[in-house]
């Protein structure tokens, strides 16, 4: 029995990365794939995950719902300069010789229901059976605990690319992108009682896709291939100028590979909470790591905090770019 996942996302380059991770994964039987704004503005994401899907060609294809426009509380934040105006490096504007776009609009069509909607139903649907694998800011997720609290308990686990606890983030010194985005949606996850997996920037950034990696499978002529070159093209520029890497971090694709392969990586039990108020600290993941420091209420998550980057490489080269 494969493991039924709900993928919310912002989609944005990575976010593609690991639509194509989870679809390529027998281990995983994908519900809805759901999208918040976040990397780019919502309309461009739920465009994003259409494309992403079509390039694989599919008899069928998971529900499509779009979710929440902005944050609950706080201004919104992009990340169109590491993304790209569309969320995927541009590709919507490359030609072919002939003048025609490489990447058409998507055909199929969105689900009517609305993100938050839809992550309820299908938990009511199976309850106990979902993983909830959230790469996006919690707005969604939050929406769904505030409208329906009991239900989101009902989820098997949820997994969270967010955080950054014993290194710096990656928007501030201190805060992560996905939680800098929408802090208050990630305090109200925090205390929703849900069976939580943080995989951060601790561990998302051990694991770095190569450019000469992404340029050998392109070589090769596959379609996926191809489109993961021109999508990482913008965003691994990003990445060797301002993270000194020749490659990129693939952070969602790995929380998606946590799903059916934990073994990945080593967690540990934490009591995670959210800094929602600080000027300078907005967005922070504070936990304190040691079990000797453990409060009295005891944890309600887990924290990755190692991570086998060269086995995980190799399983995302094998199933999305071979
Ligand atoms: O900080 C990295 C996270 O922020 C990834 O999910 C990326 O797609 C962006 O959403
Ligand atoms: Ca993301």
């Amino acid at each position: 029995m494969s493991m039924r996942i709900i993928l919310d996302t912002d989609t944005g380059v990575d976010d593609a990365l690991a639509i194509l991770l989870a679809m390529r994964s027998p281990e995983l039987t994908v519900e809805a794939i759901t999208a918040v704004s976040g990397n780019v503005h919502v309309d461009h994401c739920v465009r994003n995950i259409l494309m992403t899907l079509e390039l694989l060609e599919l008899e069928s294809i998971p529900a499509v719902a779009r979710g929440e426009d902005g944050p609950l509380a706080s201004a919104v934040t992009l990340a169109d300069n590491v993304h790209a105006d569309d969320g995927l490096g541009g590709v919507s504007k490359l030609l072919l010789a002939d003048g025609q776009p490489r990447y058409s609009a998507p055909q199929n069509r969105l689900s009517p229901t609305h993100a938050v909607d839809l992550i309820l139903e299908i938990i009511e649907r199976h309850p106990g059976e979902i993983t909830l694998i959230a790469v996006g800011p919690l707005t969604n997720v939050a929406r769904a605990v505030i409208n329906n609290p009991f239900r989101m308990q009902k989820l098997k686990q949820l997994i969270v690319m967010g955080g950054a606890f014993q290194v710096y983030g990656n928007v501030s010194p201190v805060a992560e992108f996905n939680i800098f985005a929408d802090p208050h949606a990630a305090q109200v996850v925090c205390g929703a009682g849900i069976p939580m997996v943080f995989v951060p920037l601790d561990v998302t950034m051990q694991a770095v896709l190569s450019a000469p990696d992404i340029d050998l499978y392109a070589q090769q002529g596959g379609k996926v291939a191809r489109f993961v070159k021109d999508c990482t093209d913008h965003y691994v520029d990003f990445h060797r100028q301002r993270r000194n890497v020749d490659g990129c971090f693939i952070h969602d694709a790995l929380a998606v590979a946590v799903a059916f392969q934990p073994e990945l990586v080593t967690m540990v039990d934490a009591k995670i909470n959210v800094e929602t108020a600080g000027d300078l600290t907005s967005g922070m993941t504070v936990a304190d790591l040691r079990p000797a420091f453990m409060p009295d209420e005891g944890p309600n998550g887990k924290v990755c905090t190692q991570v086998k980057a060269d086995t995980f490489i190799s399983l995302f080269n094998e199933r999305v770019l071979k």
